[in-house]
């Protein structure tokens, strides 16, 4: 759905002097959400004649945007007078979601995107390809998509974006002040495409197609003839299909390389991604490879020692904070949760609510940290039911991390805010999952 009217009269002011009105049916955005890096401040001010915008560019508008939504939304469609001066905490506000293990399409990433950005997230980024299956379109290698993107999780049909698909999705978040990051992961996670390329493997036979969950069992080589040719197709479509500055190129749950082996892979394909004009952005296991300090290190496994990204983050690399147990939102809340993994622990909402990022890694200096990204991977998720009763309310709860700091948060306000919350996403036609509240 669109989002809702705000109600007009509205003016913006972009601090130009000139006053834009808002058209009925909202604020078109432009440009890209990295467009002005991080700035997404902004002041709101809404009286009984007229709702203003006042930002420096388009993530502060859309920023605007969304809290006047927001509260729109939550008051049943009337904002009430007020005036608000805001800014982000962190630049990077992300949510991951995993179409590779259970495929889900544009239909239900634009509802994806118009929940995140309800909630003033800047970035999507979409895990595009794992063991079981590849989700874009690779034109000098048309056999990823034909061999490949008809399997997911448990044998069900699969899917893929198409090239025009993923450039309407881009901007359609970039509309609404998010910039999609795309995600190819590397060198594990690949045996879709160890299956459709079949000089990708040591013996030159394609791989079974994979459709179970366990993960570590597929690995790309740098030393056979095809793989740097492959990796220069793969990354370099990808580049091509998503604006911004950034790629995603995975690194995680390596275990059939050696660690030197593990760490020249890493190497070459940080260069690749810096030649081809964009920052890399790699899973935690990479950090202690990493040479060039534009290369962005993404923490998840909260069992894992954090020593290796502290040393990278002091060796000048940014970081985005991804904690399994706070924002993994695949994670069950409880142990009566059906769906989802428990891994890192189980993840209700206080736990995803309640933690301050810039204190969480002991040594982690805080001027590192580029910002926060909740994730949700799909090996139990199949529906979009699934999807949003995993993400609702959590998801609500990061964008509070993600966006503001701890002084300013408060567990029972954000508790006692929830059913109002509930009520937007049911109007939007949302699952969301009941939780006992505040005492979780
Ligand atoms: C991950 O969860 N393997 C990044």
């Amino acid at each position: 759905m669109s989002l809702p009217l705000i109600p007009a009269p509205a003016r913006l002011d972009l601090g130009d002097g000139e006053p834009h009105v808002v058209p009925e049916g909202g604020v078109s955005m432009w440009g890209s959400a990295f467009d002005e890096p991080g700035d997404a401040s902004y002041s709101l001010k809404a009286s009984a004649s007229s709702l203003i915008y006042r930002a420096q560019g388009s993530p502060g508008v859309a920023a605007a945007h969304a809290t006047a939504h927001q509260l729109a939304e939550l008051a049943g469609g009337v904002i009430p007078a007020l005036e608000i001066d805001d800014a982000p905490r962190y630049p990077w506000r992300g949510l991951m979601i995993d179409i590779a293990r259970h495929f889900f399409g544009p239909p239900t990433l634009r509802k994806v995107i118009d929940l995140a950005a309800l909630y003033k997230f800047n970035v999507l980024h979409l895990h595009l390809t794992d063991d079981q299956g590849w989700r874009y379109e690779v034109p000098r290698l048309p056999e990823l998509i034909e061999r490949s993107s008809g399997s997911e999780v448990d044998g069900g049909p699969g899917g893929f974006l198409s090239t025009e698909e993923l450039a309407e999705l881009t901007s359609y978040a970039a509309e609404r002040g998010i910039t999609i990051v795309g995600e190819v992961d590397l060198p594990g996670h690949t045996a879709a495409a160890l299956h459709a390329v079949p000089a990708l493997n040591e013996n030159g036979l394609p791989r079974e197609v994979y459709t179970g969950t366990e993960v570590g069992h597929s690995t790309l080589r740098l030393e056979l003839p095809e793989t740097k040719d492959f990796l220069e197709d793969a990354v370099g479509a990808l580049v091509d299909q998503t604006p911004g500055e950034f790629v995603h190129v995975g690194g995680d749950e390596v275990r059939l390389l050696r660690p030197e082996e593990y760490a020249t892979f890493v190497q070459h394909v940080e260069a690749l991604v810096l030649r081809l004009g964009k920052r890399p952005v790699f899973w935690q296991e990479a950090a202690a490879s990493l040479q060039d300090s534009r290369s962005v290190v993404q923490l998840w496994d909260s069992n894992a020692d954090p020593a290796p990204v502290v040393a990278a983050a002091r060796r000048g690399h940014q970081v985005i904070l991804s904690p399994g147990n706070r924002a993994y939102l695949d994670m069950k809340y409880d142990a009566d949760t059906v769906l989802g993994l428990d891994w890192a622990g189980l993840v209700d909402v206080r736990d995803s609510y309640d933690w301050d990022p810039d204190t969480l890694i002991p040594g982690l200096p805080a001027e590192a940290i580029l910002g926060v990204e909740a994730a949700l991977w799909t090996e139990t998720i199949r529906t979009e039911d699934h999807l949003f009763s995993m993400l609702l309310p959590r998801l609500a709860a990061i964008a509070e991390v993600a966006w503001s700091a701890p002084e300013v948060r408060d567990w029972e306000a954000f508790a006692e805010d929830l059913p109002a919350h509930a009520a937007l996403w049911e109007s939007r036609g949302l699952a969301h999952t009941a939780r006992p509240l505040p005492g979780n």
